[in-house]
């Protein structure tokens, strides 16, 4: 986590000090403007302005976006000064035939283009190496063939923040996770359909090197970033609980209380079958058991299910 947390570090400090870069050369590039001198086009590559004869529609949305002011207006070096072409490669061929659908061997990042989708995130992962990238390869978006652009729209801005393909993160998930979205609507559940966290407060879809492309280094973890009291030390731990949180709870929702994955009290029948106590109805003591399952169940008098500290707490019921 130390290494992740300091590369995340790395990567604000890197976008900071970019930010501070553009700020100059903005200011640089009022004065250049007035001297009204386009940067030059290297050679085998037809420009930006070229594109725009024929792609005004395209240049002027581009134009908007984050990486569109920086390539078109502010470009810091000679891969983002070849404008659209940093995407697309090379558009000579293609301005030199006239242009048009599938001539000159650009990228063109649409469903139809040959390009392996390895290929396509190259383009990507030459400028975006830093911050949260450095786990990509490998991960289970990247070995299934996912592009940056599944994710990512780029050539408009259609979301506040990112340049996700849909308006949120949940929307742009939930594209290829349907279940996963879907769940957000079930009567139990955190506050992601509330707007207060998303998917990305918990994964990281770029790469981990934790399964479930979970930001901590486990499911545990990743809830005590926000249920710390959960995290103990206890005196008393009860072992599934230690085990994992997702043992017992479905953390994308469910239509049981408190997001179990089990209504009670199967949920703890499922290991419990005996105990000092009965832990069913059924059997020679069934009017004596009942009390044991009614209501809340088990968890009204083994109040402390995730650990207790209580010296004579170990069966959680202080
Ligand atoms: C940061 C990478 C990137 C840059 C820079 C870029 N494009 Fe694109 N372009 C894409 C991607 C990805 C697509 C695929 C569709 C999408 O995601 O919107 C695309 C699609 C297109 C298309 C296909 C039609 C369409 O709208 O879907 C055209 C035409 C196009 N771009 C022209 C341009 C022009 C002109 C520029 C420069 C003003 C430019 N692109 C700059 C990534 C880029
Ligand atoms: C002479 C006019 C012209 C110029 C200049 C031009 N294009 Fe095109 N381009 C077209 C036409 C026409 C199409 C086909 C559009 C369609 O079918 O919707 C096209 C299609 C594209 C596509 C989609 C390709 C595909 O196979 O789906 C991309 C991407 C693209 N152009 C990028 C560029 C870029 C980048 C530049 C600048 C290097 C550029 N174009 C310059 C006319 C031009
Ligand atoms: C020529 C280098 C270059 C290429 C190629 C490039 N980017 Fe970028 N990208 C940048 C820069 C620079 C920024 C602005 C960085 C910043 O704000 O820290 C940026 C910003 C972004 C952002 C954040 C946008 C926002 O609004 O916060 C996303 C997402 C992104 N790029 C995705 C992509 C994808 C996907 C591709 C490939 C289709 C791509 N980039 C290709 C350099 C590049
Ligand atoms: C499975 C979906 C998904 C894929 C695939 C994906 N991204 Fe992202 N990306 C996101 C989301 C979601 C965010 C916003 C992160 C947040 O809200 O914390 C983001 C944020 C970003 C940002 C801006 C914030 C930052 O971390 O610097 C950049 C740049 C970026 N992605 C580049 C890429 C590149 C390059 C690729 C391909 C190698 C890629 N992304 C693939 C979902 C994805
Ligand atoms: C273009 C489709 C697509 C989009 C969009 C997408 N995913 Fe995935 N995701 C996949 C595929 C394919 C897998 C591989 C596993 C599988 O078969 O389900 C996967 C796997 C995962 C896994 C399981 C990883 C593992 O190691 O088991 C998580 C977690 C995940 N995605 C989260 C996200 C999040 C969060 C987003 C949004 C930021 C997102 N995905 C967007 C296609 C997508
Ligand atoms: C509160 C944290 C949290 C949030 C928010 C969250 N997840 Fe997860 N997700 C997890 C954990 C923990 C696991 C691993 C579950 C396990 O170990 O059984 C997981 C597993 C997954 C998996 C792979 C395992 C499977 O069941 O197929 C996918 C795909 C996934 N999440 C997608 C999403 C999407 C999409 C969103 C947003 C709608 C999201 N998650 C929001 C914590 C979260
Ligand atoms: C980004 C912060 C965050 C993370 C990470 C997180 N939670 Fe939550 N969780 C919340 C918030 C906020 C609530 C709502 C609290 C409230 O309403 O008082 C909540 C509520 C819950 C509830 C009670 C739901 C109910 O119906 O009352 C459970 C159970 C829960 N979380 C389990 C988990 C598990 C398991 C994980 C790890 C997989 C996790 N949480 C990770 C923020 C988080
Ligand atoms: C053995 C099953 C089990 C495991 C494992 C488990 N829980 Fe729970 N959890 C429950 C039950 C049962 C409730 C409902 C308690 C009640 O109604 O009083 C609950 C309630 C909650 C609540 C809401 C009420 C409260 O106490 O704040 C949160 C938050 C929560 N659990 C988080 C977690 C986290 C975080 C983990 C992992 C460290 C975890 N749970 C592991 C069974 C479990
Ligand atoms: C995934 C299996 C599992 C689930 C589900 C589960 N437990 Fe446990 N529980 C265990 C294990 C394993 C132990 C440790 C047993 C031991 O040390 O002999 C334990 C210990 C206990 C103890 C202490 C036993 C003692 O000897 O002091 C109590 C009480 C208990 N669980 C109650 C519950 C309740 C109530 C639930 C439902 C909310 C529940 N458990 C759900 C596996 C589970
Ligand atoms: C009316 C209160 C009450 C209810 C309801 C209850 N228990 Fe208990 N349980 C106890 C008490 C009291 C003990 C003994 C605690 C001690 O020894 O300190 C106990 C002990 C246990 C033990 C440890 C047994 C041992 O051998 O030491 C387990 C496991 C257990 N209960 C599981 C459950 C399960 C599962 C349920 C729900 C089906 C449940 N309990 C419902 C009061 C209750």
């Amino acid at each position: 986590m130390g290494r992740k947390k300091a590369s995340r570090l790395l990567g604000l400090v890197g976008g900071l000090g970019a930010l501070l870069l553009g700020a100059v050369v903005l200011g640089g590039a009022t004065q250049a403007a007035a001297q009204a001198k386009p940067a030059a086009v290297p050679s085998g590559f037809a420009g930006a302005e070229t594109c725009r004869s024929c792609h005004e529609d395209q240049f002027t949305k581009f134009e908007k976006t984050k990486m569109g002011r920086l390539f078109l207006r502010n470009a810091r070096n000679t891969k983002e000064s070849l404008g659209c072409e940093s995407c697309h490669g090379s558009g000579k061929a293609h301005v030199d035939a006239g242009g048009s659908k599938g001539v000159g061997g650009m990228i063109s990042f649409a469903k139809d283009d040959p390009t392996p989708v390895e290929k396509r995130n190259e383009t990507c992962t030459s400028c975006h190496t830093k911050g949260e990238r450095l786990f990509w390869k490998g991960s289970a978006h990247e070995s299934r063939d996912v592009a940056c652009t599944s994710c990512h729209k780029v050539m408009e801005d259609v979301s506040p923040r990112s340049a996700l393909a849909k308006p949120t993160v949940i929307e742009t998930c939930g594209s290829c996770h349907l279940q996963k979205r879907a769940q957000q609507m079930r009567s139990s559940h955190m506050p992601l359909r509330e707007g207060k966290m998303t998917c990305t407060s918990c994964h990281s879809p770029h790469g981990t090197v934790t399964p479930a492309l979970l930001k901590e280094n486990s499911a545990n973890d990743t809830c005590f970033a926000c249920h710390a009291d959960k995290r103990g030390p206890f005196l008393w731990e009860h072992a599934p609980v230690v085990e994992s949180c997702a043992t017992c709870h479905d953390p994308h929702g469910s239509n049981k209380e408190r997001m179990l994955k089990v209504a009670q009290p199967r949920l703890c029948q499922q290991c419990h079958i005996e105990s000092r106590h009965p832990t069913s109805p059924y059997g020679p003591r069934e009017a004596a058991s009942l009390k044991f399952v009614l209501g809340r169940s088990c968890v009204s008098c083994h109040s402390n299910i995730h650990g207790s500290n209580s010296p004579s707490g170990h069966a959680f019921t202080r």
